[in-house]
């Protein structure tokens, strides 16, 4: 074998093994970028899996309390009444001396708990999320703080429009938890909530003016917070919390439109 052919050979050598390597190297990069990828789809219906799982158990959960209250109405309260009905009947027809008097204690007990199944199944059926708007819920928790008498609370709305049951009861509950824990861990004098619903989207705002605490350090103890942080995730939008000892803490939440009105 000749130089020139040495240095040919070398050189296509060199030229095949550049080549293999760099096919290595591209394949290496394709591998991780279609698992990066794989990764990412997994995730997104795992998400999204779980968006429905939870979906559905409020539809069924609310399925069940309506089917209770409509059977508490149909029939105990149907039965109730006819024998409300049967007792007024002897009532008047007087059998025996004394019978009356007893009679009249039993209409009354009979029509107390008519009454009351009443109410009960009418509270059943109509589902208080369902048919309040977010305001009208926000101002009730408020409410119920205000009568406590340990803080007061504050409600600011800006622009309501309609909400799903999904996003009003998912923001209620979220807000609930903000207050009870408010209530329980900060010894603060005021809470107060802005909610603003707009063509970009939903934010609501809540702030006490509490002992505060560590945000990185207390995360991953408390189920309420990570429950807060996981709904906000669900529907789509952002979940902002601050605190720092002795400055109170804050919440910032915000779901887009389009993550508002696909809900
Ligand atoms: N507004 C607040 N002010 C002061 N500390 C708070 C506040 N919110 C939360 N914390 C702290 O964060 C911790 C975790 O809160 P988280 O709601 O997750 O759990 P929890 O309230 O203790 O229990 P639960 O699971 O019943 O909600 C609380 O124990 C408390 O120490
Ligand atoms: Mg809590």
């Amino acid at each position: 074998m000749g130089e020139s052919e040495i240095k040919i050979f070398i050189i296509l050598t060199g030229i095949i093994v550049l080549v293999f390597i760099t096919g290595i190297i591209i394949f290496i990069f394709q591998y991780r970028e279609r698992k990066l990828l794989y990764n990412k789809e997994k995730a997104m219906i795992e998400e999204q899996h779980q968006s429905d799982l939870l979906n559905k158990q409020l539809e069924i959960r609310q399925q069940t309390m309506q089917f209770i209250g409509r059977e508490l109405h149909d029939s105990v309260t149907q039965k109730l009444t006819l024998a409300s009905i049967y007792t007024q009947q002897m009532e008047f027809e007087n059998l025996y001396p004394g019978m009356q008097e007893k009679l009249k204690g039993i209409s009354t007990i009979i029509n107390d708990s008519l009454v009351e199944l009443r109410d009960l199944s009418k509270s059943l059926t109509e589902s208080k999320i369902e048919n309040s708007s977010l305001s009208d819920l926000l101002m009730l928790e408020c409410e119920r703080v205000n009568d406590t008498g340990i803080c007061r609370a504050l409600l600011q709305t800006t622009g309501e429009a309609p909400l799903t049951i999904t996003v009003k009861s998912f923001l209620l509950r979220t807000m609930q938890e903000f207050i009870q824990n408010s209530l329980k861990h900060s010894n603060c004098r005021e809470i107060s909530i802005r909610l603003r619903h707009d063509e970009k989207g939903l934010a609501l705002n809540a702030a006490d003016d509490g002992k505060g605490f560590d945000v990185t350090t207390v995360q991953s103890r408390g189920i309420g917070l990570n429950n807060m942080r996981r709904r906000i995730q669900i529907l789509g939008g952002s979940f902002n919390l601050q605190s720092e000892a002795g400055r109170g803490t804050s919440l910032e939440l915000f779901v887009p439109i389009d993550h508002v009105n696909s809900q």
